[in-house]
This record gives C-alpha cells, structure tokens and sequence, in this order.
C-alpha cells in the first residue's frame, strides 16, 4: 500500500518525538512491504518565527494532500507568559482543526500493566480502566463568537456555541465507537447551568432509541471528573464538549502512569491528524529526555485508522509494550529503579524490535 503522508513537528520537544514516531513508522512500512512517502512543515511557534502565521498555507496545502498528518506539539513560554501577544502558535493547531474539518477527538485511555505502579491511583483502582474520551474539537467555547477585549482591557468574553448539526455527527460517531466496544456511552455536560449542554442532552436522548444495544449514561462533567478517579473502569466511550473534553483528557492521562502515554487521532472531514495529547514540554526540548511513546501510540493509529491496517498497528502497540517490560523506558516512566532512557535509545529499541 502507499502510505502518502503529511509530518508535521512542531515546538519544543515536537521534533524529537516525532523523529521517533516517524522511524517506528518507516520501519514497520518497510516490514510489510508498504511505500512510505512523507513531506515536513511547519506549524506553530517555529511558523511564527519563519512565516508570522502559525499555520502557514502551504503547511495546510500539504495536509490537504496527504493520507494522513503525524503531528508532534506546539507551544512556547515566550508566548504562555505573554498574554498580550496578538499571534499565538496555539492558534495554528486550532486553525489547522478548524480547515481539515476535524471535528472529533478521539482520546483511548489504556493502563500498560507494567506501569501500574506508576499510577497515581490504587492499582485496583486503575487495572481495569479501559476507555475512550471522543472530544467534540471544532466547537464551543474554543471557536464560539463573540471572544475578546472590551476597549478598556477591563472585561473579556469567549462564547460556548453547538447546533445541532455539530452535536449529531459528534454523538453519531460515539455511538459507533460504543457500538464496537462494551456498548455504554456516557454523555458528559453541565445540563444542570449550560444552554448548550442542555442542547446535547436533549440531542442524545432523540438519538438514543435508535441505538437499542447501546446504553447512554448522562453525567454531569464535574461529577465526570471525581468519576475518573475514582471508578475509572465504570466508562466505556465517553463523548464531550470541546474544553470539558480538553480537561478531562489531561485527567484521565495520569491515570495511566504518564501524561506521555496518551495518543490521539483528530478524524472529520478531510486529512485525519494523528497527535499525542500532551503540550510541547519546553523544559525537556533538546535534552533528549521526552517520552516518544504517545507520539508512536498514535502512529499506530494513524496505520489503523487512517490506512485500516490493523495488524501494523497491533505490532507498533507490542512494541510498546515490550519495551517498557524490558526496561527501556524514559525517565518519566521508570519504576522500581530502572535506568532512564533517552527519547533516541527507547525509539531505536521499538526499531529493532519491530525488524526481528
Ligand atoms: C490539546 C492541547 C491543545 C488544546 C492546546 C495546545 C491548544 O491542550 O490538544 O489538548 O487545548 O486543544
Ligand atoms: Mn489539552
């Protein structure tokens, strides 16, 4: 098969993890006989810096035409720590999810029972979790307009809007997720205070009936949050707003050991993007210390949803699991002792590993 697809690294440790994802990749293509074509660009701080545009028309050009995008992460304290400034590379991920039409986020939380003690939850707490968090990604409070400044910088407003266009494909692919899986949805909102969450609720409870097999939980998302400590194990397929999603998603990661972990796919209407779900880590770029393993995670499901190859996606995910029973792991996933690895050394074990 010819795999043609878009690379796009990013800031901070963006690079460094992508490098190792992208080699996972090229060496699993080239274990199955597959014809990997690729092609680099830029997207937020280091597109600031070379264009003034975070998401530079011929990075968007090149997602356009590619299979699949294997992105890395993008952020910069330059900019975290200036609220004023007018551009922000934050802006080139939400522009580049907002014209490849990506409105889902699909977030699998899984726990690698060799990390269990990394947990910060009871073992018996976390053994068993086993869920999928589907984050609405092109709406509400992250795209609904007004947003902005009063004149006299004194007051500020953002606007959290759905209609019911955005909610149905959203719940739609939930139910199909659920429909593949333990068949229980929970839907997550605030219907108690917000309009919108009201909108979602009544939505889903139109939709239900006709998903019979499947069973449709409403939680409020404050209770949501204490239920993934607590009884994480309870979800099966949760489906969210976009900012309820964005938080519990960094929740949820943790549980299972490390925040590096967690990978992500953002599928809609053209190019699906495949991303780890955590930031850009400015503390630990260049150090070759990150953890590639979220980045490599979501190559392999940039093989299986993207290109429906399955079975190239089961052995990047053995890897993975190998190499954390064999030890070569980051500094951030150690247990018991274990030496650090380097972000190189753990990406050229999965390598080697996926060669034998
Ligand atoms: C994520 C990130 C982004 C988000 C940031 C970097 C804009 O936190 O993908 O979860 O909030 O969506
Ligand atoms: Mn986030």
């Amino acid at each position: 098969m010819k795999l043609n697809i878009a690379v796009l690294p990013g800031d901070g440790i963006g690079p460094e993890i992508v490098e190792q994802a992208l080699n996972v990749t090229k060496a699993v293509c080239e274990k199955f006989g597959h014809e990997l074509t690729y092609e680099t660009a830029i997207v937020g701080a280091c597109a600031i810096d070379a264009t003034g545009n975070p998401y530079p028309d011929a990075t968007h050009e090149l997602c356009m035409k590619s299979d699949a995008v294997l992105f890395g992460a993008i952020g910069s304290p330059k900019y975290d720590n200036d609220p004023s400034a007018k551009v922000r590379p934050e802006q080139g991920l939400l522009a580049m999810r907002k014209k490849l039409g990506l409105y889902a986020n699909i977030r699998p939380v899984n726990v690698f029972p060799s990390l269990i003690s990394r947990s910060p939850l009871r073992a018996d707490l976390v053994e068993n979790a086993d869920f999928m968090c589907i984050r609405e990604l092109t709406g509400g409070l992250y795209f609904g307009r007004p947003q902005g400044r009063s004149e006299d910088g004194n007051s500020a407003v953002d606007t959290c809007a759905y209609n019911r266009e955005e909610i149905e494909r959203i719940l739609k692919l939930a139910y199909e997720y659920a429909g593949q899986r333990r068949k229980k949805l929970t839907v997550v909102d605030k219907a108690n205070v917000l309009e919108t969450s009201r909108l979602w609720r009544q939505i889903a409870q139109e939709m239900a009936p006709s998903y019979p097999d499947i069973e449709t939980e409403y939680m409020f998302v404050d209770n949501a949050a204490m239920r993934i400590i607590q009884w994480p194990s309870s979800f099966d397929v949760m489906v969210t707003e976009n900012m309820f999603g964005d938080i519990l998603t960094d929740e949820a990661s943790v549980i299972t050991g490390s925040m590096g972990l967690l990978p992500s796919a953002s599928v809609g209407l053209h190019t699906s993007v495949f991303e780890p779900i955590h930031g850009s880590y400015p503390q630990a770029a260049g150090k070759n210390i990150a953890n590639p393993l979220a980045t490599v995670l979501s190559a392999a499901l940039m093989f299986e949803y993207a290109f429906g190859l399955m079975e190239e996606g089961a052995l990047i995910r053995q890897a993975v699991a190998a190499s954390m029973e064999a030890g070569c792991v980051t500094e951030d996933i150690t247990v018991n002792g274990q030496t650090a690895h380097s972000t190189t050394q753990v990406g050229e074990w999965l390598v080697e590993y996926i060669k034998k």
